[in-house]
Formats: C-alpha cells, sequence, structure tokens
C-alpha cells in the first residue's frame, strides 16, 4: 500500500527519495509523488501511474536539494488524479506532507477549515492535515510544537511526514494509533524515514521503530525521538541485517517467479536452527510464553487475511491433528465485528507476511485488551504483528517478498506452524519421541522434495497455453488439502484474472458441479491420503460431466494418469505436511497462466503488497 520516503543530509534528496520509493513498489500504489526543499521553496512533482512516470517528470522538471519527502500512493479517499497524490501543501505553501493511514475524523476537521477560509485543492484526507499542520503551528508560533498540536487531533491509524519551508533542516515523523510502520534510518550526516525498511536498506541499516504515539525530530545531525505530548523517549537502534541484493530480481522474469524457485531456500531457512533430530525437540526462541504457559492452552484463535488466512487453515488440521488443541480459524477482518470469547486458556496467533496488515492486527489487539496472549507467525522483522506479539513470534525468515502475490512466504507459513503444531503436541503429551522424531525428519526432508517440483516446467507452460482464453477454473481438495484448493484459486484470480474458485471437494454435488461443462477446467488435488478415494470419486464426476481434469497426485500413481486429462505428481510426505507440496504446482500454474496471458504478474491490478487500512 502507501510508501513513505524521506531524506536529510549532503547527498541529493531526489535521488536518495526516488529509489527509496522504487524499493517500495512491491507494496502496490497508484501515484507517486516528491517534495523537495530547494532555495527555500518546495519544488513539488507528482503524478498518477508508475513511478516511471514521476521520473519522466523530474527528467523534464528537475529539481534537487539536501532535503526531501517523497510517497506513493494508494487511493483511499479521492480518485487517483494527480491532484490527489502526496505530498499535499498546506494553503500557504509554507508546509508539506505526506501520510499513510486514514484520518477518520478528517470530515469534520475539513468542515472547520473551510468555514475558517481554508480552500482546498484536493479530495485527500492528507491535505486537511497539511492545513491542520499550519493552522497549528501559526497559533503555537513554533513548527515543532504546532505539529505535535495537529497529531493530536488526528483519529486513526496514521503515519505523518512532514516539512516546514521556514525551517530548513528539519524533518518530523509521527506514528499515530496502530498506524503502518514508521522507521528511521540512521546516518552519519544524514538521516532517513521511511514506511519500511527496504526504502532505506542501500544507505543504512541502522534503524529506530516510532511506537504508537511517538515522533521523531530528524535533522541531518541526529534524530530526537518524544512522545506527542513532548517527553523525550529514549531508544536504542537495532541493526537490519537484510542484504538489499536479497530484493533484486536475480536473473528471474518476475519476482513472483524468483520467490517461487526460491522455496527450498525460504523453508530451509524458517527451519534452521528449530529442529533438534536428536533430542527429537522443536527449539521455538522468540516465543516468550513459558513451556507451562503453552500447556495450559486449551483454545486458539488463528486470525489472517488472504493467503495467510489460507495457511492459517492448514494450521488448524495440524495444531488439532497433532496437539488435540482445539482452533478457530478468523478473517482478520470479521474477528472484530462478532463478539469472541476470550477468556483463560486461550491464545491468539496472527499469521501475517508484512505484519502490517491492520485487519490482522486489530483483533490482535482486542485480544490483549482481553488479557489473551498473543504470538505471531510472521516474516517482516520489527513489524508490529511482531511487536504486538507479548507471548514472542516465529519468524518466517522467509527474506523480503516483493512480488505482490504472495508465494514462498505461504510455504514457510506452513512450515512455522508445522514447528509449533509439534511443539504444543509435544507439550500437551500428545506426541511421543518417535512420533515427534518421525515428523521432524519429514520436515526436513520437504525442502528436497519440494526442490524436485521446480525442475521441470514445460507442463505450465502448456496448460497455460491450453487455458489461455479460459474464463473460468475450479480448484477442488479435502481435508488438508482444501486450503491449498482455496490458495490455488486465489493465485490464479488475482495475478492472470482468470475466475476461479477454490471448493472443498466434497461440496462440488451441493451446488459447483451444476457448472461443469467442456469449458471448465478441474483442478484435483488428489494426493494419497486418507480422502483419496473421495477425491477420486470427484475427478470420475468432472469426467462424466465433460470438465477437464487437472490432477496434482502423489508421486507414481497409475490409477489418475488414466483417470485425469494432465496429472502433477509431487513427491510423497507424511499427508500432514503435504500442502507444502501441493500448492507449489499451483503457484506455477497461475504464474504460467498470468505469463501466457500478458498480465503484470509482480503488480496486479487494485492490489497492494501490504494492506494497512481497513
Ligand atoms: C495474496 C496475498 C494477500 C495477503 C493478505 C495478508 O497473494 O498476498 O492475500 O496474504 O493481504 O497479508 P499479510 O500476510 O501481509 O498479512
Amino acid at each position: 500500500m502507501c510508501g513513505i520516503v524521506g531524506y536529510i543530509g549532503a547527498r541529493d534528496a531526489t535521488e536518495v527519495v526516488v529509489s527509496g520509493l522504487q524499493r517500495l513498489e512491491y507494496r502496490g500504489y497508484d501515484s507517486a509523488g516528491i517534495a523537495i526543499l530547494n532555495h527555500d521553496d518546495f519544488q513539488v512533482r507528482r503524478s498518477v501511474g508508475k513511478l516511471s512516470n514521476l521520473q519522466q517528470r523530474l527528467q523534464e522538471q528537475p529539481t534537487h536539494g539536501q532535503q526531501g519527502i517523497g510517497h506513493t500512493r494508494w487511493a483511499t479517499h479521492g480518485g487517483v488524479t494527480e491532484a490527489n497524490a502526496h505530498p499535499h501543501r498546506s494553503d500557504s505553501g509554507e508546509i508539506v506532507v505526506i501520510q499513510n493511514g486514514i484520518f477518520e475524523n478528517y470530515l469534520d476537521q475539513k468542515r472547520r477549515l473551510i468555514e475558517q477560509g481554508v480552500a482546498f485543492h484536493s479530495q485527500t484526507d492528507t491535505e486537511v492535515i497539511a492545513h491542520l499542520i499550519e493552522r497549528e503551528t501559526k497559533a503555537a508560533g513554533d513548527f515543532l510544537a504546532g505539529f505535535r498540536r495537529a497529531m493530536q487531533q488526528l483519529q486513526g491509524g496514521n503515519a505523518v511526514v512532514a516539512m516546514h519551508r521556514r525551517q530548513p533542516g528539519l524533518i518530523l515523523a509521527a506514528r499515530l494509533d496502530n498506524a503502518g510502520g514508521v522507521v528511521v534510518g540512521l546516518g552519519d550526516g544524514e538521516n532517513f524515514v521511511a514506511s519500511d525498511i527496504p526504502a532505506i536498506l542501500d544507505y543504512t541499516q541502522q534503524v529506530l521503530f516510532l511506537e504508537d504515539g511517538e515522533l521523531a525530530i530528524i535533522t541531518a545531525d541526529g534524530v530526537q525521538v518524544e512522545r506527542l505530548t513532548g517527553e523525550p523517549v529514549a531508544k536504542a537502534p537495532q541493526r537490519i541485517s537484510w542484504d538489499p541484493v536479497a530484493a533484486a530480481k536475480g536473473g528471474y522474469k518476475h519476482f513472483m517467479q524468483k520467490e517461487i524457485f526460491e522455496q527450498t531456500r525460504s523453508i530451509t531457512d524458517t527451519l534452521h536452527d528449530r529442529v533438534d533430530l536428536e533430542n527429537a525437540q522443536v527449539m521455538l526462541d522468540d516465543l516468550t510464553l513459558t513451556d507451562q504457559q503453552l500447556r495450559d492452552i486449551d483454545k486458539i484463535y488463528i486470525v489472517a487475511c488472504g493467503t495467510a488466512w489460507h495457511a492459517a487453515l492448514v494450521a488448524k488440521f495440524l495444531i488439532e491433528s497433532l496437539a488435540r488443541v482445539r482452533v478457530e480459524v478468523d478473517y482478520g477482518s470479521e474477528f472484530r465485528y462478532r463478539d469472541p470469547i476470550l477468556d483463560r486458556g486461550t491464545l491468539m496467533i496472527a499469521i501475517t507476511q508484512s505484519g502490517e496488515t491492520v485487519d490482522t492486527l486489530v483483533p490482535m489487539e482486542l485480544a490483549r485488551k482481553a488479557g489473551v496472549p498473543c504470538i505471531s507467525l510472521v516474516n517482516a522483522i520489527g513489524s508490529q504483528a511482531a511487536r504486538l506479539s507479548d507471548g514472542g513470534v516465529i519468524y518466517l525468515n522467509a527474506g523480503p517478498e516483493i512480488a505482490v502475490a504472495s508465494t514462498k512466504v505461504f510455504t514457510c507459513m506452513l512450515i512455522a506452524a508445522a514447528l509449533l503444531a509439534l511443539k504444543l503436541g509435544a507439550l500437551h503429551g500428545r506426541l511421543d519421541r518417535n512420533a515427534m522424531r518421525e515428523h521432524l525428519q519429514a520436515l526436513l526432508a520437504l525442502p528436497n522434495k519440494l526442490g524436485t517440483l521446480l525442475q521441470e516446467t514445460a507442463i505450465y507452460e502448456k496448460l497455460a497455453e491450453r487455458y489461455r482464453h479460459t474464463s473460468d477454473m475450479l480448484f477442488l481438495g479435502r481435508g488438508i488439502n482444501y486450503p491449498i484448493a482455496l490458495e490455488g484459486a486465489l493465485k490464479l484470480k488475482e495475478i492472470s484474472y482468470i475466475h476461479a474458485e477454490g471448493y472443498p471437494a466434497g461440496e462440488m454435488k451441493h451446488g459447483p458441479i451444476a457448472l461443469i461443462d467442456e469449458q471448465m477446467p478441474v483442478v484435483c488435488i488428489a494426493v494419497k491420503d486418507g480422502v483419496y478415494d473421495k477425491m477420486l470419486s470427484n475427478v470420475e464426476q468432472v469426467k462424466t460431466r465433460g470438465g477437464e481434469v487437472i490432477a496434482i497426485a502423489t508421486e507414481g500413481d497409475t490409477t489418475l494418469r488414466d483417470a485425469a486429462d494432465f496429472v502433477i505428481e509431487v513427491p510423497q510426505t507424511l499427508p500432514l505436511f503435504a500442502p507444502v507440496l501441493t500448492v507449489v504446482p499451483l503457484q506455477l500454474l497461475s504464474y504460467y497462466c498470468a505469463l501466457r496471458r500478458g498480465a503484470d504478474v509482480d503488480q496486479p491490478r487494485n492490489l497492494a503488497k501490504s494492506v494497512t487500512v481497513e
């Protein structure tokens, strides 16, 4: 979603800010802009569409300076127009502002400002912030004091960065009420601010994270953090060890392709240092809940969205089966609007790649308020979900995921969920050492098995060619592979724009069977497990009605070779871990279909990588 970058120091601010925005393109956006302080005045350049449009504009109308801010916008209030793109100026043009989040009471404030004679030039809530800071700065006689006062009037999760024309050498940044992240990068004679770490990683690895209600006073020589009320906050810098090169495409055509092919490594990294085969145990060092606290848990809520929600459905199977603890899975966006029972013995688990998805963060806050401990399975280090997790985290260690459609993080989520389920299984007395060892061995064998799935792609190219004009596809699975059917359908629809539905195969006869004819390809996940025979009968039902079946089958399954039109074989593993393998052909299928249809694979239309608004 929206991205923020700010710079102050001796370098060319335009260059630093634009390169930072480039690093944030993966978040998804529909317009971009920068403001550079140049000879005591702001030079603002904005454009709709891709960042390359802004770069073109900057070539036509160059601007340079030693301090600047920039933004990629994903429209929330007001359409995708240049006037609505950030940065926004205050009435007199003295202040420029960029913002992430949603200013909930902006209409109220806007009405008041209009009554006071302020003219508006956009439909955004951000412009209201610019005018509000100006009004308060005038009233307080000082930019910092005015900024503080204005921030105290904003409701909702907001990250705001501002500069004042007559206060060169200063950038102010604030993070309010569960806003997307604000990270301050520390340099030598220069400092940075951004919504996400990748934006500044080329320049510094030393960072400070702002918490809710904190404000950073950023100059080239230093950074001071304080509460909005003015009390200073002491913060120790953290070192981020990500290598910026890891975020580059590395020879692949698309980030999504690279990330699919990286999965052997990424799931190895999730497993790394967490499996003690000799003593048959799982080590999850970043969990702070004690073994006794984990033993006392008798009910778990898992909250997540989108692909992570599918991982949550698999996690339910894993935990219920291995630890016999009851699990409910909720969409993060639904949890807050029902009346969930949050009582003793309950644990909340959030599963999230970005750790910034507001729909997932809100349930975590509700749980915390009710005294229910939270843990998260999260990829982004230091993200909000990680910081909200009072019971600790299981970092996915997948490295940066740039493509909007999640692939490698999904398989890492499944591995992390399996590790947690095994740990709970041992603590709840459901797994003896032998069973534990058998499962751990199976987990450790997965990277290699997954690797074999990536060796042959001709089948996907063939399928993509065959189905390039298809308008619908059905995905069927049962048991632990039902969530994989959902994930296969989501992947296909979001990047190739082919309409796709995922269904539990047993439900087919209750409705979707009406759709099946020669025009409807059906992907059936039919690996050798307890529901294999049932899946075979689904395959036959589809064939009888003229549908084409693409089967995801266990290696060497000759029955399916006869029954289905196309068969993609996956190596054998324990049925509980099969989703880590069965999802890979579906990721590849969607990738090649999108490629064949000429879609923008890494940045599908209307989607954002990190969804920081409700
Ligand atoms: C789909 C996809 C989204 C995310 C969802 C949650 O490919 O990536 O459905 O899974 O927006 O995002 P995180 O995991 O960052 O909370």
